[in-house]
Protein backbone atom coordinates (compact mmCIF):
# COMPACT_ATOMS: atom_id res chain seq x y z
CA UNK A 1 0.00 0.00 0.00
CA UNK A 2 2.83 1.96 0.95
CA UNK A 3 4.82 1.85 -2.63
CA UNK A 4 0.94 2.53 -4.40
CA UNK A 5 0.39 5.84 -2.40
CA UNK A 6 4.53 6.76 -3.39
CA UNK A 7 3.54 5.86 -7.02
CA UNK A 8 0.40 8.34 -6.86
CA UNK A 9 1.90 11.05 -4.64
CA UNK A 10 4.80 11.05 -7.48
CA UNK A 11 2.40 11.19 -10.21
CA UNK A 12 0.41 14.41 -8.85
CA UNK A 13 -2.55 12.78 -7.86
CA UNK A 14 -4.42 13.93 -4.67
CA UNK A 15 -4.84 11.39 -2.55
CA UNK A 16 -7.77 11.57 0.08
CA UNK A 17 -8.49 8.63 2.76
CA UNK A 18 -11.76 7.60 4.75
CA UNK A 19 -10.80 5.36 7.81
CA UNK A 20 -13.69 2.97 8.35
CA UNK A 21 -13.94 -0.69 10.32
CA UNK A 22 -16.02 -2.32 7.28
CA UNK A 23 -19.95 -2.88 7.67
CA UNK A 24 -20.35 0.16 5.44
CA UNK A 25 -23.64 1.85 5.68
CA UNK A 26 -24.95 5.60 4.03
CA UNK A 27 -22.91 7.65 6.66
CA UNK A 28 -19.40 5.84 5.65
CA UNK A 29 -20.25 6.33 1.99
CA UNK A 30 -21.05 9.79 2.23
CA UNK A 31 -17.64 10.75 3.51
CA UNK A 32 -16.27 8.24 0.50
CA UNK A 33 -18.40 10.90 -1.75
CA UNK A 34 -16.73 13.75 0.24
CA UNK A 35 -13.47 12.82 -0.42
CA UNK A 36 -14.05 12.10 -4.14
CA UNK A 37 -14.94 15.65 -4.38
CA UNK A 38 -11.81 16.58 -2.70
CA UNK A 39 -9.05 14.13 -4.25
CA UNK A 40 -8.18 12.40 -7.35
CA UNK A 41 -7.95 8.95 -5.88
CA UNK A 42 -9.96 7.83 -2.58
CA UNK A 43 -8.33 5.02 -1.14
CA UNK A 44 -11.26 3.41 1.73
CA UNK A 45 -9.71 2.13 4.98
CA UNK A 46 -11.66 -1.50 6.51
CA UNK A 47 -9.96 -2.47 9.19
CA UNK A 48 -11.36 -3.54 12.59
CA UNK A 49 -9.03 -1.83 14.96
CA UNK A 50 -8.68 -4.05 18.18
CA UNK A 51 -6.72 -1.63 20.10
CA UNK A 52 -9.79 0.37 20.58
CA UNK A 53 -11.83 -2.29 22.21
CA UNK A 54 -11.39 -2.93 25.92
CA UNK A 55 -11.74 -6.91 26.41
CA UNK A 56 -15.33 -6.76 27.29
CA UNK A 57 -16.06 -4.96 24.14
CA UNK A 58 -17.76 -5.97 20.85
CA UNK A 59 -13.98 -6.85 19.02
CA UNK A 60 -14.89 -10.52 18.11
CA UNK A 61 -18.90 -9.99 17.33
CA UNK A 62 -18.46 -6.68 15.32
CA UNK A 63 -20.19 -7.21 12.13
CA UNK A 64 -17.83 -7.78 9.00
CA UNK A 65 -18.44 -8.26 5.59
CA UNK A 66 -15.44 -7.21 3.06
CA UNK A 67 -17.06 -8.34 -0.22
CA UNK A 68 -20.45 -6.37 0.69
CA UNK A 69 -17.88 -3.21 1.63
CA UNK A 70 -16.34 -3.76 -1.58
CA UNK A 71 -19.03 -3.36 -3.68
CA UNK A 72 -20.46 -0.01 -2.02
CA UNK A 73 -17.32 1.54 -1.61
CA UNK A 74 -16.42 1.10 -5.21
CA UNK A 75 -20.43 2.31 -6.15
CA UNK A 76 -19.61 5.85 -3.73
CA UNK A 77 -16.10 6.50 -5.53
CA UNK A 78 -14.04 4.67 -3.84
CA UNK A 79 -10.89 3.56 -5.75
CA UNK A 80 -9.04 1.49 -3.51
CA UNK A 81 -10.43 -0.20 -0.37
CA UNK A 82 -7.04 -1.44 1.88
CA UNK A 83 -8.16 -4.23 4.40
CA UNK A 84 -4.46 -5.13 6.11
CA UNK A 85 -4.48 -7.93 8.26
CA UNK A 86 -4.33 -8.10 12.23
CA UNK A 87 -0.73 -8.94 12.25
CA UNK A 88 0.40 -6.80 9.62
CA UNK A 89 -0.91 -4.20 11.40
CA UNK A 90 0.62 -4.80 15.01
CA UNK A 91 3.13 -7.29 14.56
CA UNK A 92 4.03 -9.36 17.66
CA UNK A 93 6.87 -6.78 18.92
CA UNK A 94 4.60 -3.79 18.48
CA UNK A 95 5.13 -1.39 21.31
CA UNK A 96 4.19 2.00 20.15
CA UNK A 97 0.90 4.23 21.19
CA UNK A 98 -0.28 7.73 20.77
CA UNK A 99 -2.39 9.38 23.58
CA UNK A 100 -4.04 13.18 23.02
CA UNK A 101 -4.30 14.53 26.29
CA UNK A 102 -7.08 16.14 28.30
CA UNK A 103 -9.97 15.96 25.17
CA UNK A 104 -9.40 12.35 25.09
CA UNK A 105 -10.09 11.95 28.89
CA UNK A 106 -13.50 13.05 28.87
CA UNK A 107 -16.87 11.96 27.58
CA UNK A 108 -15.94 8.62 25.23
CA UNK A 109 -13.11 8.43 26.86
CA UNK A 110 -13.89 8.47 30.04
CA UNK A 111 -16.58 5.81 29.61
CA UNK A 112 -14.16 3.55 27.20
CA UNK A 113 -10.43 4.19 28.84
CA UNK A 114 -7.55 3.14 26.08
CA UNK A 115 -10.30 3.76 23.71
CA UNK A 116 -8.58 6.72 21.66
CA UNK A 117 -5.50 5.68 22.34
CA UNK A 118 -5.98 3.18 19.84
CA UNK A 119 -8.16 5.23 17.45
CA UNK A 120 -5.17 7.70 17.24
CA UNK A 121 -2.73 4.83 17.00
CA UNK A 122 -4.32 3.58 14.24
CA UNK A 123 -5.32 6.89 12.29
CA UNK A 124 -1.71 7.24 12.74
CA UNK A 125 -0.66 4.06 11.34
CA UNK A 126 -3.23 4.49 8.45
CA UNK A 127 -1.98 7.89 7.41
CA UNK A 128 1.46 7.16 7.32
CA UNK A 129 0.61 3.86 5.44
CA UNK A 130 -1.70 5.97 2.85
CA UNK A 131 -0.20 9.24 2.91
CA UNK A 132 -3.25 11.16 1.82
CA UNK A 133 -3.55 15.17 1.03
CA UNK A 134 -7.15 15.13 2.79
CA UNK A 135 -8.74 12.56 5.45
CA UNK A 136 -12.37 12.49 6.04
CA UNK A 137 -14.13 12.11 9.39
CA UNK A 138 -17.59 11.58 10.14
CA UNK A 139 -19.16 14.00 12.90
CA UNK A 140 -21.30 10.82 14.28
CA UNK A 141 -17.78 10.33 16.27
CA UNK A 142 -17.58 14.03 17.40
CA UNK A 143 -14.72 13.59 20.36
CA UNK A 144 -12.84 11.48 17.76
CA UNK A 145 -13.28 14.21 15.00
CA UNK A 146 -11.67 16.82 17.36
CA UNK A 147 -9.10 14.54 18.50
CA UNK A 148 -7.74 13.96 15.19
CA UNK A 149 -7.45 17.40 14.06
CA UNK A 150 -5.87 17.73 17.13
CA UNK A 151 -3.51 14.76 16.79
CA UNK A 152 -2.38 15.80 12.91
CA UNK A 153 -1.72 19.62 14.12
CA UNK A 154 0.32 18.41 17.33
CA UNK A 155 2.35 15.87 15.10
CA UNK A 156 2.73 17.63 12.02
CA UNK A 157 0.85 15.92 9.36
CA UNK A 158 0.83 17.41 6.41
CA UNK A 159 -2.95 16.37 5.91
CA UNK A 160 -6.64 18.74 5.98
CA UNK A 161 -9.42 17.13 7.88
CA UNK A 162 -12.50 17.01 6.56
CA UNK A 163 -15.72 16.68 8.98
CA UNK A 164 -19.11 15.19 6.92
CA UNK A 165 -22.36 15.91 8.74
CA UNK A 166 -24.01 12.74 10.26
CA UNK A 167 -26.53 10.68 8.07
CA UNK A 168 -29.44 9.37 9.94
CA UNK A 169 -32.22 7.06 9.20
CA UNK A 170 -35.64 8.67 8.18
CA UNK A 171 -36.64 8.40 11.81
CA UNK A 172 -33.25 9.97 13.23
CA UNK A 173 -31.19 7.33 14.20
CA UNK A 174 -27.80 8.01 13.42
CA UNK A 175 -26.89 5.47 10.96
CA UNK A 176 -24.27 2.59 12.54
CA UNK A 177 -22.54 -0.79 11.65
CA UNK A 178 -23.28 -1.51 15.68
CA UNK A 179 -27.21 -0.93 14.72
CA UNK A 180 -27.82 -4.43 13.20
CA UNK A 181 -27.06 -6.11 16.93
CA UNK A 182 -30.69 -3.93 17.83
CA UNK A 183 -33.80 -6.33 18.11
CA UNK A 184 -37.04 -4.42 16.42
CA UNK A 185 -38.22 -3.64 19.79
CA UNK A 186 -34.55 -2.29 20.59
CA UNK A 187 -34.74 -0.16 17.13
CA UNK A 188 -37.76 1.20 17.84
CA UNK A 189 -36.59 2.52 21.28
CA UNK A 190 -33.01 3.84 19.40
CA UNK A 191 -34.55 6.65 18.34
CA UNK A 192 -34.96 8.06 21.43
CA UNK A 193 -31.28 9.23 21.05
CA UNK A 194 -31.70 11.82 18.52
CA UNK A 195 -35.22 12.66 19.94
CA UNK A 196 -33.47 13.75 23.39
CA UNK A 197 -31.16 15.71 21.04
CA UNK A 198 -33.82 17.63 19.52
CA UNK A 199 -35.68 18.38 22.63
CA UNK A 200 -32.66 19.81 24.14
CA UNK A 201 -32.19 21.57 21.36
CA UNK A 202 -35.67 23.27 21.06
CA UNK A 203 -35.08 24.04 24.95
CA UNK A 204 -31.99 26.30 24.15
CA UNK A 205 -33.49 27.90 21.66
CA UNK A 206 -36.66 28.76 23.95
CA UNK A 207 -34.32 30.51 26.17
CA UNK A 208 -33.36 27.62 28.57
CA UNK A 209 -29.58 28.34 29.91
CA UNK A 210 -29.36 26.17 32.89
CA UNK A 211 -27.54 22.68 31.77
CA UNK A 212 -29.10 20.93 34.61
CA UNK A 213 -32.11 21.39 33.16
CA UNK A 214 -31.68 20.29 29.71
CA UNK A 215 -29.54 17.21 30.60
CA UNK A 216 -32.63 15.92 33.03
CA UNK A 217 -35.05 16.45 30.38
CA UNK A 218 -32.95 14.59 28.25
CA UNK A 219 -32.90 12.27 30.94
CA UNK A 220 -36.98 12.26 31.14
CA UNK A 221 -36.90 11.60 27.40
CA UNK A 222 -34.94 8.33 27.62
CA UNK A 223 -36.46 6.77 30.45
CA UNK A 224 -39.41 6.55 28.88
CA UNK A 225 -38.11 3.60 26.97
CA UNK A 226 -37.99 0.45 28.54
CA UNK A 227 -34.90 -0.38 26.34
CA UNK A 228 -33.02 2.23 27.18
CA UNK A 229 -30.33 3.41 29.26
CA UNK A 230 -28.56 6.78 29.44
CA UNK A 231 -24.38 5.98 30.17
CA UNK A 232 -23.84 9.63 29.76
CA UNK A 233 -25.32 13.27 28.62
CA UNK A 234 -23.04 16.26 28.08
CA UNK A 235 -23.17 19.52 27.38
CA UNK A 236 -19.74 21.36 26.47
CA UNK A 237 -17.64 23.65 24.41
CA UNK A 238 -17.91 21.97 20.84
CA UNK A 239 -14.22 22.31 20.38
CA UNK A 240 -12.62 21.99 23.80
CA UNK A 241 -15.32 19.55 25.36
CA UNK A 242 -15.15 21.64 28.94
CA UNK A 243 -18.53 21.01 30.30
CA UNK A 244 -20.66 23.91 30.85
CA UNK A 245 -23.56 24.18 33.21
CA UNK A 246 -24.89 27.48 32.19
CA UNK A 247 -25.23 28.77 28.91
CA UNK A 248 -24.25 32.23 27.31
CA UNK A 249 -25.31 33.78 23.74
CA UNK A 250 -22.58 32.60 21.00
CA UNK A 251 -21.82 29.84 22.62
CA UNK A 252 -21.38 26.86 20.21
CA UNK A 253 -22.15 23.81 21.91
CA UNK A 254 -21.96 19.57 21.73
CA UNK A 255 -24.92 18.14 23.20
CA UNK A 256 -23.58 14.56 23.02
CA UNK A 257 -25.09 11.14 24.61
CA UNK A 258 -23.71 7.43 25.34
CA UNK A 259 -27.08 5.16 25.85
CA UNK A 260 -27.57 1.57 25.91
CA UNK A 261 -30.38 0.37 24.20
CA UNK A 262 -30.45 -3.19 25.21
CA UNK A 263 -26.85 -4.64 25.04
CA UNK A 264 -25.63 -2.24 22.12
CA UNK A 265 -24.14 1.31 23.20
CA UNK A 266 -24.97 4.22 20.64
CA UNK A 267 -23.33 7.44 20.71
CA UNK A 268 -24.88 10.70 18.81
CA UNK A 269 -24.83 14.38 19.22
CA UNK A 270 -25.68 17.61 17.98
CA UNK A 271 -24.11 21.03 17.17
CA UNK A 272 -26.06 23.65 18.79
CA UNK A 273 -25.39 27.56 18.48
CA UNK A 274 -26.92 29.81 21.72
CA UNK A 275 -29.16 32.18 20.37
P1 LIG B 1 -16.32 3.51 11.98
O1 LIG B 1 -17.20 3.45 13.19
O2 LIG B 1 -16.44 2.46 10.94
O3 LIG B 1 -16.56 4.91 11.30
C1 LIG B 1 -15.77 5.31 10.21
C2 LIG B 1 -16.08 6.77 9.92
O4 LIG B 1 -17.44 6.91 9.54
C3 LIG B 1 -15.86 7.67 11.16
O5 LIG B 1 -15.23 8.88 10.77
C4 LIG B 1 -17.29 7.89 11.64
O6 LIG B 1 -17.46 9.10 12.35
C5 LIG B 1 -18.03 7.91 10.33
N1 LIG B 1 -19.47 7.63 10.50
C6 LIG B 1 -20.01 6.57 11.15
N2 LIG B 1 -21.36 6.67 11.15
C7 LIG B 1 -21.66 7.81 10.49
C8 LIG B 1 -22.89 8.49 10.16
N3 LIG B 1 -24.07 8.01 10.52
N4 LIG B 1 -22.81 9.65 9.47
C9 LIG B 1 -21.60 10.17 9.11
N5 LIG B 1 -20.42 9.58 9.39
C10 LIG B 1 -20.45 8.43 10.07
O7 LIG B 1 -14.76 5.52 13.55
C11 LIG B 1 -14.22 4.46 13.28
O8 LIG B 1 -14.78 3.51 12.43
C12 LIG B 1 -12.85 4.06 13.82
O9 LIG B 1 -12.69 4.61 15.10
C13 LIG B 1 -11.68 4.50 12.90
C14 LIG B 1 -11.59 6.02 12.75
C15 LIG B 1 -11.80 3.83 11.52
C16 LIG B 1 -10.34 4.01 13.54
O10 LIG B 1 -10.34 2.64 13.72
Amino acid sequence: MQRLADRLRSTGKRIGVVPTMGYLHEGHLSLIRIAKKNADIVITTDFVNPTQFAPQEDFSTYPRDLPRDARLAEGAGSDVLFTPDTHAMYPENYLTFLDVEQIADVLEGKARPAHFRGVVTVVAKLFNITKPHVAVFGQKDAQQAILVKQMVRDLNFDIDVIIGPIVRESDGLAMSSRNVYLSSSERADATVLFQSLISAEESIRKGERQCGNIIKQMHDVISARYTAHVEYVSIADSLTLREYSQLNPGMHVLVSLAVRVGRTRLIDNILVSVP
